[in-house]
């Protein structure tokens, strides 16, 4: 079943002179797919992230969530929809450092307005599945890169959302902590949850069944069956 629907969505920034950062796209992402999307640098990748992520709206066209039509909803349902359907990897994981590692998932379930022995046993929970279990009491700051990483998936994942939304996840990682990341984001898909993942990473495009390509805003849905070297198109931007 079709979770995320894009049809014709664009995106044009008034500035001056305007930018048409997206040009018609349609994206189809169904349950327990994983996807990532492709693009050099100001191809649209972010954009296309902030509307899918409901940080912003299209300009024209659609986009519906579970079958629901949320282009252009209000604050109160986005913030809803934010808590509840959706959960976010970012490049660099914005782990609270001084916080601890339960504390920075916990931190995540309080959006989602659970009491708070609901959120400790789901805490637990999580941290178990993603291996973090004996970090539960160190502070973020202390953990390694790749410990940030699945903490940062840790704290997408414990709300169970129904997309994974992720911006260079693995970028940063070596060989072992990507993969990782990737087999925790397999565990997801495995689950139903639709991963979305935007890439510069020969790992990661590998390892997506899908591989939709940004092209000036537009996409272009040309299959790669091999990928050469670490770094697809330019360096990861930020
Ligand atoms: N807030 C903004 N205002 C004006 N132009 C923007 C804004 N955000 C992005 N852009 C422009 O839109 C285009 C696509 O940007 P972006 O989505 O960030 O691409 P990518 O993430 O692939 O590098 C670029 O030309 C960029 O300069
Ligand atoms: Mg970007």
């Amino acid at each position: 079943m079709s979770l995320m629907v894009l049809s014709e969505v664009t995106k044009t920034y008034d500035v001056d002179p305007p930018v048409e950062a997206l040009r018609g796209v349609d994206l189809d992402v169904c349950e327990g797919e994983r996807v990532a999307v492709l693009g050099r640098s100001g191809s649209g990748k972010s954009t296309l992230l902030n509307i899918v992520g409901l940080l912003d709206e299209p300009t024209s066209g659609t986009y519906s969530l579970a079958g629901e039509d949320v282009s252009r909803v209000g604050d109160r349902v986005r913030d809803r929809l934010r808590a509840t359907m959706l959960g976010f990897v970012f490049q660099e994981s914005h782990v609270l450092g001084h916080r601890t590692v339960e504390e920075n998932v916990s931190l995540g379930l309080m959006a989602a307005g659970l009491a708070r022995d609901v959120r400790a046993s789901m805490v637990t929970e999580v941290l178990g599945r993603v291996g973090l279990t004996h970090r539960a009491t160190t502070p973020g700051r202390l953990l390694s890169g790749g410990e940030k990483q699945r903490l940062a998936v840790a704290r997408a994942v414990a709300p169970s959302p129904r997309v994974l939304l992720a911006d260079e996840p693995t970028g940063n990682l070596d060989d072992v902590n990507a993969r990782g990341v990737l087999d925790l984001f397999d565990e997801q898909a495995a689950r139903g949850v639709a991963v979305v993942v935007i890439t510069h990473d020969a790992r990661t495009a590998a390892w997506a069944d899908r591989r939709p390509d940004l092209v000036d805003g537009r996409i272009e849905h040309r299959a790669i069956t091999r990928v050469r070297g670490s770094v697809l198109g330019e360096r990861a931007d930020a």
